[in-house]
């Protein structure tokens, strides 16, 4: 990365949950039946959702994203004892129609006015994506919506990260990767692209292979970081 930004990035390839959408909003949305549980409620749900992802790569026991997060949200709601079915049902809803982030759509559309491809590769089904995308009226900003379904298995498996390669026709070094979750920078970056952190949640770096080219707060940083 020059002192100018990062040279040669044809395409820019985004994480979904966390990085576009904000998995917390809903849980947020709940809180007149949740009250103040609703936070722990966001993590316990999350955290379980993703090992749940990272359990089943390495069992080869696929199911898809709305499988998983269901799974996960049983596990959260009875570690909270929450036995209320309605519940339930209106938070996955809800994960349909996750809010977007506040700069996404103006960050798109400078990233379309600049000439750089631009697509979602996230673990999340495809009906899933497609929910959430609508809803924030993004798709017309977007060349595509990769989910891992069509390889198969979830992150950080390299097959998801060459499956952008391989849509896109753009090589790994001129993909720039955007993802909140710092596993996923770190698995981007081993696999050979370039990649900034969206450190959204203020974690620590992983101690794993690979690294981010740079790290950054929100996503409008993002047209600044495409060196002229
Ligand atoms: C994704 O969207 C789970 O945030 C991760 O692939």
């Amino acid at each position: 990365m020059s002192d100018t930004g990062i040279k040669g990035i044809r395409a820019c390839v985004f994480d979904a949950y966390g990085t576009l959408f904000d998995y917390a909003s809903a849980a947020a949305r709940c809180r007149d039946v949740l009250g103040d549980q609703f936070d722990r409620l966001t993590t316990l749900w999350r955290d379980k959702q993703l090992q749940y992802t990272w359990l089943r790569v390495v069992q080869n026991r696929h199911a898809d994203f709305w499988q998983v997060t269901g799974d996960a949200l049983d596990y959260a709601l009875e570690t909270l004892a929450i036995g209320d079915r309605a519940l339930r049902e209106r938070l996955m809803d809800l994960y349909l129609t996750l809010d977007a982030f506040p700069e996404v759509p103006e960050m798109l559309k400078r990233l379309k006015k600049m000439g750089v491809k631009t697509a979602i590769l996230s673990n999340g089904a495809p009906a899933m994506l497609k929910a959430a995308v609508d809803n924030a009226k993004i798709g017309g900003l977007l060349d595509a919506i990769l989910s891992v379904e069509e390889v198969g298995v979830y992150k950080p498996h390299p097959k998801v990260y060459q499956l952008a390669v391989d849509r896109l026709a753009v090589g790994a070094k001129a993909i720039l990767f955007l993802s909140s979750n710092a596993w996923d920078a770190h698995a981007a970056s081993a696999f050979g692209m370039r990649v900034a952190w969206c450190n959204r949640y203020s974690q620590r770096p992983e101690r794993l292979p690979g690294k981010p080219d740079c790290e950054i707060r929100s996503l409008a940083e993002v047209p600044e970081l495409l060196a002229a």
